[in-house]
């Protein structure tokens, strides 16, 4: 069949990635769509490092904008960040120039997900984002597809890997917090900016993306509860070992009778629950449904290879001509996500 078209914007950990499997892995993504999936233009700020990929046959932007809007260009890839800036005008010019969109970004959905939903669906396109949540675990198909029939009572999950891996390290090699974060960074699981990490607020935003598709509402990250692991100590997590506890940071979303309840932070869970037995850089997604009662996600939640694989994983859905609504029902259709207020939780 005819190639599908992609343009790359930002070649960091997971931009790499999207290049290496695509590569690695051409004959069979190939066989699985129909057609052939070529990177075709990319845009990044260091033209001259190694990507371990070959890149001679794509066109080079230095904007990602331009490469958004290269007529060559079937699908526009984000992988840039930021919930603003280059990363929202380059999405933004994508849809307007009828190209469909695959973005890693969390905190650009958690912040303008229903705006950027309701202009993608206008225009008949794709805004796909399986990477921005639980980076390889497929929890936005799972919720949204393989749980269509459900009404949601609750999402709760791991879902920052950084976060998990520090509080893992931390434990099992006693290592202090500030030398666990650096490992992090250097295994390209971090933000740019940790912070948003460690004091929840990356878990807040793929928090508020998983209650969007969990309970058909609109994106509201302003009424998530967050607290971060800053002031969780060596002494916290061995004192709750003892009492057969791990602590985690979750986020967790449910419906109350006051609205959506949506909130980051850290939790005692026995040992042996799901999230208590999910270790290291691993997420882990609980969903309960009216029907299907607990489903558990288990995967890695960050790195190059699992957040590529759910960025390809989209790719794969575009070639092959399947379109759901973004957020599981079409955008105007998003009932409000009224929080419940914090004293009544
Ligand atoms: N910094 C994020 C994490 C990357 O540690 O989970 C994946 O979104």
């Amino acid at each position: 069949g005819k190639p599908l078209r992609i343009g790359v914007a930002g070649l960091g950990t997971v931009g790499g990635g999207v290049l290496k499997l695509v590569s690695a892995n051409a004959d069979l993504l190939s066989k699985r769509t129909g057609r052939p999936i070529q990177v075709v233009a990319v845009s990044a700020r260091d033209r001259s490092r190694d990507r371990g990929v070959d890149l001679s046959n794509v066109r080079w932007y230095e904007d990602a904008a331009d490469l958004a809007v290269d007529p060559d260009v079937d699908v526009f890839v984000e992988l840039i960040g930021g919930s603003d800036g280059i990363a929202k005008q380059a999405v933004e010019a994508a849809l307007a120039a009828g190209k469909h969109v695959v973005t890693a970004n969390k905190a650009l959905l958690a912040h303008h997900g229903a705006a950027l939903a309701t202009k993608a669906e206008s225009a008949g396109l794709t805004l796909a984002f399986e990477a921005a949540v639980a980076g390889g675990i497929p929890a936005i198909k799972g919720l949204r597809e393989g749980l269509a029939a459900n009404n949601i009572r609750e999402v709760h999950g791991i879902l920052n890997g950084t976060c998990n891996y520090i509080l893992t390290e931390m434990r099992t090699t006693g290592r202090d917090f500030a030398d666990v974060l650096a490992d992090a960074q250097r295994l390209g699981y971090a933000e740019a900016d940790p912070s948003f990490d460690v004091d929840g607020v990356d878990a807040a935003h793929k928090l508020a993306v998983l209650t969007a598709v969990a309970f058909g509402a609109h994106v509201d990250f302003k009424s998530v509860h967050i607290e971060g692991i800053r002031h969780v100590s060596a002494l916290d997590i061995n004192y709750a070992q003892e009492l057969g506890y791990r602590i985690r940071l979750l986020g967790i979303a449910r419906r109350t009778e006051d609205g959506i309840e949506q909130r980051v932070h850290p939790c005692m869970v026995p040992i042996t629950s799901p999230c208590g037995a999910t270790d290291g850089v691993f997420n882990a997604v609980v969903a309960d449904g009216d029907f299907v009662d607990k489903v558990v996600l288990v995967g890695r939640g960050a790195g190059a290879g699992p957040t590529a694989s759910a960025v390809v994983a989209d790719l794969v859905d575009i070639a092959r001509g399947r379109s759901t609504p973004t957020f599981g029902v079409p955008a105007a259709a998003l009932e409000p996500a009224k929080a419940a207020p914090l004293s009544r939780r």
